[in-house]
């Protein structure tokens, strides 16, 4: 899992900056470079290696980027729309983005008091995250995930975090330089740390909503301990209904999904791509494996764009 580059493009954009003011659509103008940042967060899950085609359904006339399921909002970092809405369930990543944005300053000074080391990690694991204040809070979340197995975010039925450390062989905590570009792509974001259904609330005319459950598959459970953000058969009715109502209002939604039943369920009377990616099995084995992914939208994908 790629996380934290901060890479300079040849691309120029002084218009990208002065749109950031608001959320009319841009005129690009070459003067100034444009920075492509990427998420410093590691994300069981995450979409990085479908990028290229998530990115085919993003359209620039689109006035706002809305992804109710964030997690790492890789695509969100890749697309770097003038306007956002990303939403979670899960509160410390939400209240992680929340300091970022607002705070960040804090965040590095707290992270630069942390060495690297499973010592460190195993108190700040214990450590009740309610007991810290904002700040120091943010930065136990993006210690833990950044030395944690593979990503994951796993907690008991108390709430507490109790993923494994995995610390030699997840590079270094993310640097000032990429938490403060991080802090300067949310400048515009609205964070919503809730259900998603409260997020599609917010969706009108001029929006585009990727999102991207957590699979939900008959048989094939993805973590075999307590999930409490596990998606449940219910949650796959609610979100079948919710691309219904956005596919009546002509609002733009991508989907991607788990080959599988649920995934059929879901595609009924939309468009489909059906891809394979190869990726870690987020669990308990280092076994790497072809997974059939679906991408279902009501609308069509563009060009394939290098991203
Ligand atoms: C597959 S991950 C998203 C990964 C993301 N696309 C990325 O590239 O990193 C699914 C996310 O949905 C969140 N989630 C689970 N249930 C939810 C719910 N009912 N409402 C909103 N978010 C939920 C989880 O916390 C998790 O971050």
């Amino acid at each position: 899992m790629q996380v934290g580059i901060v890479r300079e493009l040849s691309v120029f954009s002084f218009g990208r900056l002065m749109a950031a003011w608001n959320c009319t659509p841009t005129v690009y103008s070459q003067s100034m470079p444009q920075v492509v940042v990427e998420p410093v967060i590691r994300w069981a899950g995450s979409k990085r290696k479908l990028l290229p085609q998530l990115a085919r359904y993003w359209r620039p006339e689109f006035k706002r980027y809305v992804e109710p399921f964030a997690g790492s909002a890789c695509l969100f970092f890749r697309l770097h729309p003038e306007c956002a809405v990303l939403g979670d369930i899960n509160q410390e990543l939400m209240l992680t983005y929340r300091q970022m944005k607002a705070n960040v300053g804090a965040v590095i000074t707290e992270l630069a008091g942390l060495r690297k080391g499973k010592r460190i990690y195993l108190r700040l694991r214990r450590t009740d995250p309610n007991s810290l204040p904002p700040a120091a809070r943010a930065a136990r979340f993006l210690y833990l995930n950044r030395f944690c197995f593979n990503g994951l975010y796993r907690t008991n039925e108390a709430g507490q975090f109790n993923v494994p450390y995995s610390g030699r062989r997840c590079g270094n905590l993310p640097e000032p330089v990429e938490l403060r570009a991080v802090a300067r792509r949310l400048r515009r974001v609205t964070l919503v740390a809730s259900d998603f259904e409260d997020v599609l609330r917010r969706v009108g005319p001029g929006d585009f909503v990727y999102m991207d459950p957590p699979f939900r598959v008959n048989g094939r459970r993805m973590f075999t301990q307590y999930d409490s953000t596990a998606f449940k058969h219910t949650d796959l009715f609610r979100l079948r209904r919710w691309m219904e109502a956005l596919a009546k209002q002509r609002i733009p939604f991508l989907v991607s999904y788990a080959g599988s039943e649920e995934a059929q369920f879901l595609s009924d009377g939309f468009n489909t791509e059906n891809l394979k990616v190869r990726r870690n099995i987020a669990g308990f084995t280092e076994r790497r494996v072809l997974f059939d992914e679906v991408l279902i939208s009501n609308i069509t994908p563009g060009e394939d764009v290098s991203c």
